[in-house]
């Protein structure tokens, strides 16, 4: 028997999606702003969202069977669709104000150190600060810090930066085989951390690099290397028996300096036969050489993105068309403007006259 779908408009956008879809799921569907912004919610890790509340949308008929609002902004990443439900994102005031809200309670603890961070270019809450932001802030305490704390030979934990949005710790559970870090502790006091500084070294650990919405969690082999616009990110592939083998490369020249999985539009890993994109350790960090690696062609990367300034796939440069006009010949680009404009005359020196030129300066000189 065909499934009835459900029908949602989003920002006066209808769509049909099969139920069990999630708010955030369908608004993707449409795309664009449409979309709310996520920092927690991770379509391949079980148990993500609702955390950090940038995705709240405002339900403003919760469906055709009961059409009343819901009272408040719910989490778009943990609502399901109902059939006839409306929903407002970009096109609700309360929502950009909560949104704004979200933004500086994270900011509130989280460095303004862009300028340093390896993340920047990249970071999602860079994006969202950008987007959502407001130009100051009125927190007048002391912010929580953390020193740097290396969890393993190749992740360095800057905790300072972590917005405890829990993504790493669900690879962790579901792509490990042994979790040993998580949130430590309560409240202003929550920490991810390993137990007593243990080592995390397992095959997969490296994707906790990738899904870090922030640069609290960075590649060692990558930090302080290069800007990420400065590199060129390559779609490349192997042979690797532990993975799907598919990552983008991040070169400058000819040298490998990232690894990492490839990400599709919300900055998630691709999914190939329904399957996440996760990549191992051994891609990620140990095949540093382009022979180690089957070159597909530049990734395709947003044109907004500060990562794809000046490397735009399949560029193609307008023609030339002045040597038509001109029977064949190029332009002279130096020219005696007196041999072919009577507007000048000759006898106005303009570098020495006071002031700009006028009319004047030329009918005087007639
Ligand atoms: S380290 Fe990164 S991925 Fe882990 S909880 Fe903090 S912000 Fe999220
Ligand atoms: S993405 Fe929905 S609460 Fe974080």
């Amino acid at each position: 028997m065909e499934q009835k779908l459900f029908k949602i408009t989003i920002d006066n956008i209808t769509i049909e999606v099969e139920p069990g879809t999630t708010v955030l799921q369908a608004a993707r569907k449409i795309g664009g702003d449409v979309a709310p912004p996520a920092m927690c919610y991770y379509t391949h890790l079980k148990g993500s969202g609702g955390k950090c509340r940038t995705c709240l949308i405002e339900v403003a008929a919760g469906s055709a069977a009961d059409p009343r609002p819901m009272p408040k902004l719910v989490a778009s990443c943990r609502t399901n669709v109902m059939d006839g439900m409306v929903v407002k994102n970009i096109t609700s005031e309360k929502v950009l104000e909560a949104r704004a809200g979200v933004v500086e309670f994270l900011l509130i603890n989280h460095p303004l150190d862009c300028p340093i961070c390896d993340q920047a270019g990249e970071c999602d809450l860079q994006d969202l600060s950008y987007e959502h932001g407001t130009e100051g802030t009125r927190y007048e305490f002391k912010r929580r810090t953390f020193d740097k704390e290396d969890i393993g030979p190749y992740i360095q934990l800057h905790m300072t930066r972590c917005i405890l949005c829990y993504r790493c710790t669900y690879v962790a559970d579901q792509l490990t085989d042994h979790r040993v870090h998580g949130v430590l502790d309560r409240g202003d006091h929550s920490e991810i951390s390993t137990y007593i500084s243990k080592a995390i070294d397992n095959d997969f650990s490296g994707n906790m690099i990738d899904v870090c919405p922030v640069g609290a969690l960075t590649d060692r082999t990558f930090r302080f290397k290069n800007r990420v616009w400065f590199t060129k990110p390559m779609d490349a592939h192997r042979n690797c028996d532990k993975c799907c083998g598919k990552v983008t490369l991040w070169l400058r020249g000819d040298d490998v300096l990232r690894v990492t999985a490839r990400k599709d539009p919300w900055g998630e890993v691709q999914t190939y036969d329904g399957k996440p994109g996760w990549i191992c350790n051994d891609c990620r960090f140990h095949k540093k050489h382009k022979y180690d690696w089957e070159i597909e062609g530049l990734m395709n990367m947003s044109r907004h993105s500060v990562i794809g300034q000046g490397k735009y796939p399949g560029l193609k440069m307008p023609k030339e068309t002045i040597g038509d006009v001109m029977g064949g010949k190029q332009p002279n680009l130096l020219m005696d403007i007196h041999k072919i404009s009577d507007v000048n005359e000759p006898g106005v020196d303009l570098s020495k006259i006071p002031g700009p030129a006028t009319s004047n300066t030329f009918e005087n000189n007639q």
